[in-house]
């Protein structure tokens, strides 16, 4: 077997970072070298080949940093990010392998692949998007929810924010991607994609039942990531096919 990675961890005491720290500290791809919060002086960092990073826009930001400057990759999952750090990632990717994705679902990063091709192979079918999450959910619908809905008008060669019908009212226009929402319970997130035509339709789910689905896929991102060339990968290029 290959020399574990030498990993260090953004964000380390948040929600997310916890996570990732158990499981890293578990998994024989890595050896965990670093832990870093708001307060941790990066200057004084050892060396390490990948950094994971679920922050905040400000650790993102000083993670792009350090990472540029020492030339190591970078996966990210922080959220908020406003339009100048967005270009920031652009710029970086020039100098590291960097992979920054809103999901770390394997699963939902397939069914995005899945949801583009069928959009595209039946372009005349109605398209719907479904998704359900606990009912202390705030955005809806959910970020999810909407890129598979921009995933499947880009495969139609269609403008999103022409199409989306997020409160419908009344009649289906045709070509429409429209969005339905549950809000209930516990549940963890549930999204299907409805393609329906006369007399037959498909469905494509994800049904996430255990949040620490984020962070076994950022980590598959980070081995996956580790030692590339620079560029600005996503989570659908960490899939086998
Ligand atoms: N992409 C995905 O699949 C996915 C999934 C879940 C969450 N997220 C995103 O991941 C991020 C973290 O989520 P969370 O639920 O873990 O949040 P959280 O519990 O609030 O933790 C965030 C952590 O970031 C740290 N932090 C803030 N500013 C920092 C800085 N300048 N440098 C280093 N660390 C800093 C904080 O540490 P201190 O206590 O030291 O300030 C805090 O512990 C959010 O943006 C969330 O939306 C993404």
């Amino acid at each position: 077997m290959n020399a574990p990675h030498r990993l260090a961890i953004n964000g380390a005491h948040g929600r997310m970072g916890q996570q990732l720290c158990a499981l890293a500290a578990a998994d024989a791809r890595f050896e965990l070298v670093a832990t870093c919060t708001s307060a941790t002086d990066f200057a004084a960092l050892p060396a390490f080949e990948v950094m994971v990073d679920f922050s905040a826009p400000a650790g993102l930001a000083r993670a792009l940093d350090h990472c540029e400057r020492h030339g190591v990759a970078l996966v990210s999952g922080t959220t908020g990010l406003d339009p100048d750090l967005q270009q920031r990632l652009d710029a970086v990717a020039r100098r590291i392998a960097l992979l920054h994705a809103a999901n770390f679902s394997l699963g939902v990063a397939l069914l995005a692949q899945l949801v583009a091709h069928a959009a595209a192979a039946l372009p005349h079918w109605d398209l719907e998007i479904l998704e359900a999450h606990h009912s202390a959910k705030r955005d809806a619908p959910s970020g999810t929810a909407l890129a598979l809905g921009q995933a499947a008008a880009s495969a139609r060669g269609v403008d999103f924010d022409a199409v989306k019908a997020i409160d419908r009212r009344g009649e289906r226009v045709p070509g429409s991607i429209g969005f339905g929402v549950l809000r209930a319970g516990d549940i963890v997130g549930e999204h299907t994609m409805l393609l329906a035509t006369r007399g037959e339709r498909i469905e494509l789910s994800h049904r996430a039942t255990d949040r620490a689905i984020f962070a076994r896929g950022a980590l598959h991102a980070a081995a996956w990531l580790a030692g590339r060339g620079a560029g600005r990968y996503t989570i659908g290029d960490v899939l086998a096919v």
